[in-house]
């Protein structure tokens, strides 16, 4: 099994800053690579305001805030990347800039380092074999907002060596996850699950069967779910959602998976979510 110790992210978005700070608060070095180095900054400023209000509400010493921060390096440059253990490219969720990025990264880090990804729906495979290391690649799929779900889903191509999973499931467990192991089918466990959910509710949207507002509240009030589907559309995004239903249908050609004409058009109109401060809510 790899020894890990130091942790390569790339990409500054949502989800790359919530990756950066988990690990970094697992105790990991953290290189994170942006493709600018604004955007780099900007992840290192995200943990830090985040690690400042756990500082307030007295959950963490502003030393061990600090500590956290120093273990994270941030770069616009794919090199820095050489010498991490690990590397988790966390990316727009599309295919061919998810290949291209494998194939680059192979040439930068260092043979017996593992590749993973964090695509929510992609084939793992496809990213594998550009590599000359598929037997040390896989997914490790976090959720979000990364720092508070538990959940990693540790993704399984078949082409990957036993050894590579194991070192992703004591990876995600050393960063207090409670990993479980999947086959490389599109959406893997969660979202071939959710996504069907969150697919219809629009259509319900779209019926007029009830208001977003009511729609909900209800899936809230009803079924204990501490959001409701718009809620949770304008969390994950809906470039991002509009993505993961069209891997899923490519895959699977299940109806449910169609995405809704309302949600491909918002996203074709820039109104991705929290992200951008409207989607279905205004924040
Ligand atoms: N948002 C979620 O709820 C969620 C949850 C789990 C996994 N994921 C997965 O994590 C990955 C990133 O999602 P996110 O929500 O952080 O997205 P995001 O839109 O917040 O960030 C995307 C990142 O990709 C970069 N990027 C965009 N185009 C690029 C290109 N051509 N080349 C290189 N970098 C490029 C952007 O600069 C940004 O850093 C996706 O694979 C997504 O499926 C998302």
């Amino acid at each position: 099994m790899a020894e890990i110790s130091k942790v390569g992210i790339v990409g500054s978005g949502i989800m790359g800053s919530g990756l950066a700070e988990v690990a970094a608060r697992a105790g990991f070095e953290v290189v994170v690579r942006s493709r600018t180095q604004e955007g780099a900054e900007a992840v290192k400023d995200k943990v830090g305001g985040t690690l400042a209000r756990q500082v307030a509400k007295e959950r963490m010493t502003a030393e061990e805030r600090q500590a956290v921060l120093d273990r994270i390096t941030v770069t616009d440059h794919l090199g820095r990347l050489a010498e991490c253990d690990l590397v988790i490219e966390s990316v727009v969720e599309d295919l061919d800039v998810k290949r291209e990025l494998f194939a680059e990264l192979e040439q930068i880090v260092k043979p017996e380092a593992i590749l993973a990804t964090n695509t929510s729906t992609l084939p793992v495979v496809e990213m594998a074999i550009v590599t000359q290391r598929p037997d040390q690649v896989c997914g490790i799929h976090f959720f979000n907002p990364a720092p508070a779900m538990k959940l990693v889903e540790v993704i399984k191509p078949i082409t990957a060596g036993d050894d590579t999973i194991k070192s992703a499931m004591a990876f995600a467990m050393q960063c207090g996850k409670d990993p479980v192991q999947v086959e490389d089918r599109a959406g893997f466990v969660v979202n071939a699950l959710l996504f069907p959910y969150l697919n219809n509710a629009v259509r319900m949207l779209e019926m007029g069967t009830a208001s977003m507002d009511d729609i909900d509240t209800a899936m809230m009030g009803g079924c204990n779910f501490p959001m409701g589907p718009f809620a949770l559309l304008d969390l994950v995004g809906l470039d991002t959602s509009l993505s993961i239903l069209d891997a899923l249908y490519e895959e699977f050609r299940d109806p449910n998976y169609a995405a809704v004409p309302t949600l491909r058009r918002m996203v074709a109109a820039g109104h991705l979510g929290r992200k951008t401060g409207r989607g279905f809510h205004t924040y």
